[in-house]
């Protein structure tokens, strides 16, 4: 079958977290083996996915937006006597299912994000226009039961997903709704994935969950990472996103131990007063966050540490802001995400008194990230003049470029051969910009 060129051609854009990525990649290997072959160019689609998220009011509202592109795409191939089936997979469908339908008539099917192994019975469904167009259960291991461990990597490195789903209920937050419960991938089927995307050349895998720390397979996350790092040729392992909750003893020790474990944390604290904190129901105080740092860093002196945050969440005062500030600073992260709250209609905090002017976050966040930009620049100016092990994935925008991640995620731009692709290289650092690195690979400096 992988002989023949596809039948029939698939559109599939993806909104939101790496866990939708890594759903999108896994709908197009659900749908290959019914004749889809992937396309860039939504106009000459049989099918469209939009895998959408549903954290923050414009990023829902992106996807009715891009509907209405998209349905006057379908109404163009439809005038040829071309036909396109257009699906919403994803946050988006869970959270808001045959409404969808409703504000966009184009549509076909909608399937959320523990049933896109439904898929082509849906899409046979929808052809025979009749029967269920809306698939919303929540079942991940079905889910999972059903997808192959095998997969066919786009480059040397994956995302993989070990953990589906949150119970923490932030009050904030749309993930419990839209994923459902904590539930944990069996460790052998991941170790299966994770084999299977090395013997094809992929050298680092960043292990994927609302959650990924609350893994509670045997051994916990720990034990997994230690467990995958006996893979042969995979060289580099990472996690996201995890909560300061579950950041436990063992997971810290890894980071002092297991070489392949990259000196790199995504821990987000959304804000810095506990009274804020408290209200967002996180379980966690700014004093025993600082605490997790200190000891992450005891085990890991240099390794980067970033975060999330929300501003102007209900109630929040400039003394509250002032605490976020000051937690920043005594942090020093190595870059971060940062956004105004958006009120998310079922959520608790939607209801709360105090709601902040839209002035005051836009005010809040501006300052937050000057800090936060300032921050970044920091840690990147500090790794000029030393060298780096660079994992080379693609080839950079200028000829004879290659663009690569050093350990702490940060993008490096080298002049070097397309024949290092793929490869893991010590790179002198020359210059370190806000959002990326450059340098010059150690060999040519030798021979300059
Ligand atoms: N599970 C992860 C992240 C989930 S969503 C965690 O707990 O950290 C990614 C980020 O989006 C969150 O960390 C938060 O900063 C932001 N976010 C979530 N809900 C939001 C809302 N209603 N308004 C603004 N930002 C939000
Ligand atoms: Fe959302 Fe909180 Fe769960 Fe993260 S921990 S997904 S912010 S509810
Ligand atoms: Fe968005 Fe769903 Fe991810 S709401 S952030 S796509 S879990």
């Amino acid at each position: 079958m992988s002989e023949q060129a596809p039948a029939k051609r698939l559109y599939i854009k993806t909104y939101g977290c790496q866990m939708n990525v890594y759903d999108s990649e896994r709908m197009a290997d659900v749908l290959a083996p019914f004749g889809y072959g992937v396309t860039d160019d939504p106009a000459g689609a049989d099918l469209v996915v939009l895998n959408t998220c549903h954290i923050r009011e414009k990023a829902t509202e992106k996807v009715y937006s891009e509907l209405g592109q998209i349905k006057r795409l379908k109404e163009a191939r439809q005038a040829e006597g071309l036909g396109m089936t257009i699906a919403v997979a994803g946050c988006v469908a869970q959270a808001e299912g045959e409404e969808i339908m409703r504000r966009q008539p184009a549509v076909d099917l909608v399937v959320g994000p523990q049933a896109y192994h439904q898929l082509p019975e849906l899409i046979a469904r929808a052809h025979r226009a009749r029967g269920e167009r809306l698939a919303a259960d929540f079942a991940p291991d079905e889910k999972f039961d059903v997808l192959s461990t095998d997969r066919r990597p786009s480059g040397v490195t994956a995302f993989l997903t070990v953990q589906e789903g949150c119970d923490k209920f932030c009050t904030f937050c749309v993930v419990p709704y839209t994923r459902g419960g904590e539930w944990s991938r069996p460790a052998d089927a991941i170790e299966a994935e994770a084999r299977a995307l090395a013997e094809k050349g992929v050298r680092e895998v960043t292990l994927l969950g609302q959650n990924v720390n609350a893994y509670d397979g045997e051994g916990g996350l720990a034990g997994l990472i230690r467990r995958l790092a006996k893979i042969p040729g995979l060289d580099r392992i990472r996690y996201t996103t995890s909560h300061p909750r579950d950041m436990d003893e063992a997971l810290i020790a890894a980071h002092a131990e297991v070489p392949q474990l990259m000196p790199y944390l995504h821990l987000p604290v959304q804000a810095g007063s506990d009274r804020i904190l408290r209200a967002m129901n996180r379980a966690h105080t700014a004093e025993s966050y600082l605490r997790v740092i200190e000891k992450v860093r005891a085990a890991r002196p240099d390794i980067a540490i970033s975060g999330d945050f929300i501003v102007g969440f209900p109630g929040e005062r400039d003394s509250d802001f002032e605490a976020t500030l000051q937690l920043v600073r005594e942090v020093r992260y190595a870059s971060c995400f940062s956004f105004k709250y958006s009120r998310r209609p079922g959520t608790p905090a939607a209801a709360m008194p105090g709601q902040v002017p839209e002035e005051v976050k836009e005010e809040r966040l501006h300052r937050l990230q000057a800090l936060l930009e300032e921050q970044q620049a920091a840690f990147n100016a500090a790794q000029v003049g030393r060298t780096l092990p660079v994992l080379f994935e693609k080839p950079g925008r200028h000829p004879g470029q290659l663009v690569g991640r050093s350990p702490y995620l940060q993008s490096v731009h080298v002049t070097a051969s397309d024949r290092l692709l793929g490869q893991i290289v010590p790179v002198k650092v020359e210059s370190g910009a806000r959002n990326s690195l450059s340098g010059a690979l150690l060999g040519e400096l030798e021979t300059a």
